[in-house]
Formats: structure tokens, C-alpha cells, sequence
């Protein structure tokens, strides 16, 4: 929509018989943005990306990428590069061979495709593999193969689904930088398909949060984590303290009292007094003691949990869902489960929903 927009995505529709998969989705990306689609799975992330790459066509919608209309482009008539989860490649070439594959389909010169093909191994880090069979390389490896493979031809826009996913952890986190760092030197705008929140937070410049078929935020990772927009995507994102209230009245500018069964909480926020509202709060928000002019309320230590660096500490909450508090460092002192404890947490950081009553 906006005019920056490199990759504009219009109203995207898109059923299966009767069940709306993509329920007109919008998505502008600019010129060398890292863009991840995050949401559980069955959420239309992949049919986005089909036919965003020519793929599947979209019911409705159009598809618009540095100015033209590509919406009716065969997938080879579109500019864009896919990564795949299952690598993809074709296992009677070797390395160089399938990085050269694209690179001979569109016809380059012949004397720079060699150059071309090296550049991009250089890259990507397999610059000794050129000539091995593909069959032998490592998942990784594989996967680092298939990135150069489809950056050779020098895409407008690149798209990879959960291209990690099939890797373990230390290797994924390693390849997720070096991905990063790759696509940022070449400027190669990218959409990025993830249900692991940590993948989408740390790779992306912006993340859209999508629930069945919808994108229902599209922000930085700091906004996405500190400010959700919706309660999914408070709770797919991240911990966090959730808790049901009523609105009363308005607090201070901006700023909403909330009955709860924990007492009277103060949120951000306008809602007409009487409408059933949800509270938000992430764990590292909240601390141990009492605090003037913060929410504070009281609640029963059940568990602690070290995890290294931090520290989380749960909270019995009947009749709604546990409250955690994380911290970094220890506890207070002589805390033990069982304890009944006043948490307090800023005011600024109470979050506020509409809550569909169930
Ligand atoms: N070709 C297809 N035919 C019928 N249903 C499909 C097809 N492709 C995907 N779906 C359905 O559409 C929904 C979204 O799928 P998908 O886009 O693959 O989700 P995600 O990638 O977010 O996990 C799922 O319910 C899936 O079963
Ligand atoms: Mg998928």
C-alpha cells in the first residue's frame, strides 16, 4: 500500500472448498527488509509464500513486486528465489552444478557463470565443496547450498520456508546469522516462513504475526514482543501473565482501571467501563515486594525454575492461569514455595485487550 513498497501483497484471498486459508492479507515490504511470517502451523504461511513465488494462484488479491504486477507470472517469469524446508536439490548435480543450474536456464554468459557460481559458494560458506556430490553433504550444508543456489541468479526477492527447521539447534543458530549477514551484504530483500518465535525475533527487521489467514500485527521484534497488538499475539510470542478483568473507569490519560479478582488494576488503554477486558504482562516486568504507584497484587509461590541466566518464579493465580515473574539473578531471600508474596509491575507496562466473553 505504501509507496516504498517493493513487495506489495494486496488483499490476498485464498480457500480450500470451504475453509478461508488467507482471509485478505496485506503486506508491504521495503526495499532490502527481512520480513518473517511467524504463526503456528496451519496458519497460511506456506500458500503465502506459494503464491507470492507464482506457485498457487490466490483466489483474489494481487502481487505486486518493484512496481509490476506479477500476480499472472509463471514462478521462472517473477525474479524471486525460494528456499525450502527439504533442500531441494537435485542430487545427481554437484555443488557447483546446481548453483549453476539457475544461472544456465536464464541464459548468462557462459564465461560468468563459473565466477558467478564461486562468489555465491564463497558466500555461503562452501567454497570448498564445489565439485562433491550434493548426496554427501551434511543437512547444514545442504541447506547452505540451496541459499547460494537460489541468491546465484540475484532474485529481487527471496523467499525461505522454515529453510532451518530440520537442523538442530546449534547449527540453526549458526546458520541464522550467517543467513542475516549474507542477505544484508547483498542488500536481497527476504520473506522468511518461521513458527519458532526466537528464529523470527532474532533474524527479522519486521515481523507479521499471522492467525488463520490473517496478519494481526506486522512490527520490529521490540514492538512485537513489548507491545502485541492482539492477545494471540501476546500469547504466541513470548510469556506472559494473563489475567480477566472488567473496565471500569478511566484512570489518568490513557489509562484504565480494571477490576479483577486480584483487586484493582490500572492498564493502558480506553474502554467503555463495564466491557470484559484481558491484562498482559510480561514476566520480566513484574518484580517481588510492593510498589507505590504500580499495579501490585498478592500471590502464592508454587515454583522456581533457574535457567541459567535467569531466573522464573511461578505463581498459583486460581481462578485464572499462572502468574511468572522472571528475573535476572537470584530471588529474594528466605522466598520459598508456598509463600504468599506481593508482585508489582508498572502501570506502563499493563497491557489491555478486549476479551470475548466465553
Ligand atoms: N493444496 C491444499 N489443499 C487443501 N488444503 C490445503 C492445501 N494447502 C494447504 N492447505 C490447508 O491450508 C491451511 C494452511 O496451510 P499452510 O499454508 O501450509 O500453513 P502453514 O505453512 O502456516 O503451516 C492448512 O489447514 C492446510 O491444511
Ligand atoms: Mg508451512
Amino acid at each position: 500500500m505504501t509507496d516504498s513498497a517493493f513487495l506489495d501483497i494486496r488483499r490476498a484471498t485464498k480457500s480450500f472448498g470451504s475453509a478461508m486459508v488467507l482471509d485478505g492479507v496485506d503486506l508491504a515490504v521495503t526495499p532490502g527488509e527481512f520480513v518473517s511470517l511467524l504463526g503456528p502451523s496451519g496458519c497460511g504461511k506456506t500458500t503465502l509464500l506459494r503464491i507470492v513465488a507464482g506457485l498457487m494462484a490466490a483466489d483474489t488479491g494481487r502481487i505486486v513486486l518493484d512496481g509490476e504486477d506479477i500476480s499472472a507470472r509463471p514462478p521462472h517469469r517473477r525474479d524471486v528465489g525460494v528456499v525450502f524446508q527439504n533442500y531441494a536439490l537435485f542430487p545427481h548435480l554437484s555443488v557447483a552444478e546446481n548453483v549453476a543450474f539457475g544461472l544456465k536456464a536464464r541464459g548468462a554468459p557462459k564465461d560468468q557463470i563459473a565466477p558467478t557460481v564461486r562468489r555465491f559458494l564463497d558466500l555461503a560458506q562452501m567454497a570448498g565443496f564445489a565439485e562433491r556430490s550434493v548426496k554427501a553433504l551434511s543437512g547444514g550444508q545442504q541447506q547452505r547450498v540451496a541459499v547460494a543456489r537460489a541468491l546465484a541468479v540475484q532474485p529481487k526477492l527471496l523467499l525461505l520456508d522454515e529453510p532451518f527447521s530440520a537442523l538442530d539447534r546449534k547449527l540453526r543458530e549458526a546458520m541464522q546469522i550467517d543467513l542475516k549477514r549474507l542477505l544484508r551484504e547483498l542488500g536481497t530483500t527476504a520473506i522468511f516462513v518461521t513458527h519458532d518465535q526466537d528464529e523470527a525475533l532474532m533474524m527479522s527487521d519486521r515481523v507479521a504475526v499471522m492467525n488463520r489467514g490473517q496478519i494481526e500485527q506486522l512490527d520490529t521484534p521490540d514492538a512485537i514482543y513489548k507491545r502485541p497488538a492482539t492477545p494471540f499475539a501476546l500469547e504466541f510470542v513470548g510469556l506472559s501473565t494473563r489475567i480477566a478483568g472488567t473496565a471500569l473507569e478511566a484512570s489518568g490519560p490513557g489509562e484504565v482501571a480494571i477490576a479483577t479478582d486480584f483487586g484493582r488494576i490500572r492498564g493502558q488503554g480506553r474502554f467503555t467501563p463495564g466491557s470484559p477486558v484481558l491484562i498482559g504482562v510480561r514476566p520480566e516486568r513484574m518484580a517481588f515486594g510492593a510498589q507505590p504507584d504500580q499495579n501490585t497484587i498478592k500471590a502464592r509461590l508454587t515454583d522456581i525454575v533457574f535457567q541459567g541466566s535467569r531466573v522464573q518464579a511461578h505463581f498459583a493465580a486460581p481462578p485464572g492461569e499462572p502468574i511468572q515473574i522472571e528475573s535476572v539473578g537470584a530471588l529474594p531471600a528466605g522466598l520459598a514455595a508456598g509463600a504468599e508474596t506481593p508482585i508489582s509491575w508498572p502501570v506502563a507496562d499493563t497491557l489491555v485487550y478486549p476479551r470475548l466473553k466465553s
